[in-house]
């Protein structure tokens, strides 16, 4: 049983790396945020509008959790609040578990969002100009949280083909 858990900020690219890094290694892929909207059948804005993030908060832990605790071999990947909640980054400590922080800079993070901030509950309502600074301080904060994880990526500039190929170097 190996579990393959990617973390990083929200534009890091945790689900696309996931998906084929899922394929190349034939595990199955789970994407946190997904079963969480399949569980409550709604989208995860809806649930930060409707229920508040703290209910976000309670269901992440419990289903990420449960899905540590199954014997099943799987890539996993995160929300970007994931391990800095809920003691949550402790789950990522078992044997059998490899936890990868893709690593993002401020400036890779800030293009990438600017464009996909709508379905994002966190900055969807951040205006552009203030954006920047937004990543920077909340990255800042989280940092401890993804620096527990087994190995990091840097993700700037690089095709998702040579991300994967480093990830495989390291996991080999
Ligand atoms: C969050 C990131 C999102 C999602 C939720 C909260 C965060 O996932 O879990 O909006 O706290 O950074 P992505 O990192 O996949 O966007």
């Amino acid at each position: 049983m190996k579990k393959i858990i990617l973390l990083g900020y929200m534009g890091s690219g945790k689900t696309t790396i996931g998906q084929i890094l899922a394929k190349r290694l034939n595990l199955p892929f789970l994407d946190l945020d997904k079963i969480i909207e399949e569980k409550t059948k709604l989208s995860i804005s809806d649930i930060f509008e409707q229920k508040g993030e703290i209910y976000f908060r309670k269901l992440e832990h419990q289903l990420f959790s449960e899905i540590m605790n199954e014997k099943q071999s799987v890539v996993l990947s995160l929300g970007g609040g994931t391990p800095c909640y809920a003691n949550n980054y402790l789950l990522l400590n078992g044997d059998n578990i490899v936890s990868i922080y893709l690593r993002a800079s401020i400036n890779t993070l800030f293009d990438r969002l600017s464009s996909t901030k709508t379905n994002r509950p966190l900055i969807a309502e951040t205006e552009e100009t203030e954006m920047k600074e937004f990543i920077a301080k909340h990255l800042f904060d989280r940092s401890f949280f993804y620096n527990q994880a087994t190995f990091s990526v840097d993700v700037n500039d690089k095709l998702k083909e040579s991300i994967i190929d480093e990830i495989l170097y390291k996991l080999a």
